[in-house]
């Protein structure tokens, strides 16, 4: 792994602000209830989490103008993708802060266009990155700013930045990464990357399924990717030593009825989370670490049937005194559920860029403000 060098400039580098209008690109892809009559988020951690970074600019007495994606519309205006519902909590938690219409409207933001660019920048003095969770992204407002305008990190993607490269580039020994969900090949880099620098990689969710599938076990019918059978053999056969597998499952039999298996599951059984003696076993991991990456829940936590396994590993990364650190995405939305987000040392506002970050050791958006005029 090459970790990137050069300066990132932060809001300190920005100079005097009074009456300046700065660009703030913020992540605000928050999710939606649309059930009801009225669109509601239903977790405003990200609008929360770029606070410090537009209080400090207005009390220098900047104009704030927010910019962000919402969802994934095609490059065209679509009102299910509208910001109004971010712009009213960003009203109530930020008055007086401006919000552009969803960068994605237009085809110029993921085209990483010049002229959208250009659009963007009118009437900017500076341009702040604050979106760590779209910085993995090669996309106008991301990239394309920095190229003209004094530029800086935020102070959420500063911390970001400075937890995962912490991770990567100064692990404390032992150095546990926890992975879960549905899929390996989505994480398959970083599995790779982490295996150089972690002393064991945990496995749940149902990514196990293709590890057991490549250990020639049955997995009855649960969730696997085929594709991957081969490429799980291999790094079983070359870090084997340092790959925690669990030892039980839960799940239901062939008749749909709720019930634990060891690692060889019947035909007609579906496996949705690791039983309680791998939730024991892999808390224990995590009690006796000093640094723990987790990214991934351990089953289909959603179903309370199938929530202990995320359940127990979410309490044993509130108790242990190792320092924590919980990628984006569902994890954080589980740890969110059991109401122990506040005890971790880091929750990420990235899925996606966290794993990319750790990977790569660098993203897009961080190496385009190394390149600011001010840098
Ligand atoms: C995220 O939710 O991970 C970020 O906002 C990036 O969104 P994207 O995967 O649609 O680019």
């Amino acid at each position: 792994m090459t970790s990137s060098t050069g300066r990132i400039p932060t809001l300190e580098d920005l100079g005097d602000l009074a009456g300046k209008t700065v660009l703030v690109r913020t992540d605000f892809n928050v999710p939606l209830d649309r059930s009801g009559e009225t669109v509601r988020i239903t977790d405003d951690f990200r609008i929360r989490a770029a606070l410090p970074t537009i209080e400090w600019l207005l009390e220098r007495g900047a104009h704030v103008v927010c910019a962000s994606h919402l969802g994934r519309p095609k490059g065209a205006p679509d009102p299910k993708y509208s910001m109004d519902p971010v712009r009213e909590r960003l009203a109530e938690l930020a008055p007086g802060v401006k919000l552009l219409e969803n960068l994605r409207f237009d085809p110029g933001e993921e085209g990483n266009d010049p002229a959208f660019t250009a659009q963007l920048v009118d009437g900017a003095d500076a341009y702040v990155n604050d979106a760590f969770g779209a910085s993995h992204r090669a996309h106008a407002s991301i990239v394309g700013p920095p190229a003209t305008l004094p530029s800086a990190m935020g102070r959420l993607l500063q911390r970001e930045v400075e937890v995962l490269e912490g991770l990567r580039d100064r692990p404390k020994h032992p150095f546990i990464a926890v992975l879960g969900g549905a899929k390996i090949s989505d994480k398959l880099g970083v599995v790779e990357a982490l295996l150089n620098v972690v002393d064991q990689l945990v496995i749940g969710g149902a990514m196990c399924f293709t590890f057991f599938a490549a250990q020639g076990k049955p997995i009855g019918d649960s969730l696997f990717e085929p594709d991957m059978v081969d490429t799980c053999r291999r790094l079983l056969d070359e870090h084997g030593s340092k790959l925690v597998l669990p030892d039980d499952i839960v799940g239901v039999d062939a008749s749909g009825e709720f019930a634990t298996f060891g690692t060889r599951l019947p035909d007609g059984a579906k496996g949705f989370d690791i039983g309680p003696g791998s939730a024991a076993a892999f808390s224990d991991v995590v009690m006796d670490a000093r640094m723990v990456f987790w990214n991934g829940p351990m089953g289909m936590f959603e179903d309370e049937r199938f929530a202990s396994g995320t359940r127990t590993l979410a309490q044993a990364m509130a108790d242990t005194k190792a320092f924590t650190v919980v990628g984006g995405g569902d994890s954080a939305a589980a740890l969110a559920q059991f109401r122990l987000d506040d005890e971790v040392d880091h929750v990420s506002t990235g899925g996606g860029a966290s794993l990319e970050l750790l990977e790569l050791g660098d993203l897009p958006g961080l190496a385009a403000l190394r390149g600011a005029p001010n840098a």
